[in-house]
């Protein structure tokens, strides 16, 4: 990695660590249109231009990033959410797509929760639906370029259930028995593409003979970027539309409506799996 990248990564967490008191327990990455723990408790946020010195370009991502406590009870966790991320198809390379990623695990975090908007695969799947990831296939990372497309095809699928995974598993399942508006989590395989282009159909074709669940354009490169650190990180996509003939396909304008719906039962997962320990 060349100096100036390292260095990024490093100014970012300096930066954070003069303006927030200490660490935070968790940070969450927000997809698309993901909006989950609002109103955090004496909170500040800092824009990504500040932090990263870098901005990003879609529609729907504000890019900061805020940190604050969950609640107002006395123990409650500390917490840094990051609104917007860095994607390849905006033209940023590798380094700056785990920028944020590499920050959480260099200041010390050792959990972190990504969210992304995704394609539902699965015939089984809804509009609506929070899929946890327990495994993942890389179609988009540069390494591609080496090795080639028919490899990554090739390649099986990256298991990744974790503790933190499983926890989100565990907690939706009785957020389920609990509440009727909670609808049972979905579990599956995320599948990575470099966008910016939604798929061909043949394409969706070929995602699901490799039993894709979801697709998307993000996360792995940051589930990769934590990788042996301390940071643990587990990933929930919200599906916002599907790939099936009888539920047509809507723009970014249904894309957000979609997550928006989504996001509050997110919310209550990650604020539940975030108090348990
Ligand atoms: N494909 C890729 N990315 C996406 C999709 C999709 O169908 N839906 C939301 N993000």
């Amino acid at each position: 990695m060349s100096q100036a990248v390292a260095d990024r990564a490093e100014s970012a967490v300096a930066y954070l660590k003069d303006k927030v008191e200490g660490i935070p327990t968790a940070a969450v990455v927000l997809g698309s249109g993901v909006s989950v723990l609002e109103g955090l408790v004496d909170s500040e946020s800092f824009p990504f231009l500040d932090v990263f010195g870098i901005s990003p370009s879609v529609h729907g991502h504000s890019g900061n990033v805020t940190v604050g406590r969950l609640s107002d009870a006395a123990d409650a966790p500390l917490v840094a959410v990051f609104r917007g991320r860095f994607h390849l198809y905006e033209g940023h390379d590798w380094s700056v797509v785990t920028l944020a990623a590499r920050v959480v695990a260099l200041w010390g975090v050792k959990k972190l929760l990504l969210t992304n908007a995704a394609g539902g695969l699965n015939k089984d799947y809804h509009v609506g639906d929070l899929m946890v990831l327990t495994g993942y296939r890389d179609h988009l990372s540069p390494e591609l370029a080496q090795t080639g497309l028919l490899a990554a095809i090739a390649k099986p699928t990256t298991k990744c259930s974790n503790a933190l995974s499983e926890e989100l598993l565990k907690v939706g399942e009785q957020l389920a028995k609990e509440d009727k508006e909670f609808r049972p989590l979905r579990q599956g395989t995320y599948c990575a593409l470099g966008g910016p282009n939604y798929e061909t159909m043949a394409e969706i074709e070929m995602l699901r003979r490799l039993k894709g669940d979801a697709v998307g354009m993000s996360t792995v490169p940051e589930m990769l970027a934590v990788e042996g650190t301390g940071t643990m990180a587990a990933a929930v996509s919200v599906i916002t539309n599907v790939w099936r003939d009888d539920e047509p396909m809507g723009g970014h304008e249904e894309v957000l409506e979609a997550s928006k719906m989504a996001s509050k039962r997110l919310d209550q997962l990650f604020r539940k799996v975030l108090v348990s320990d």
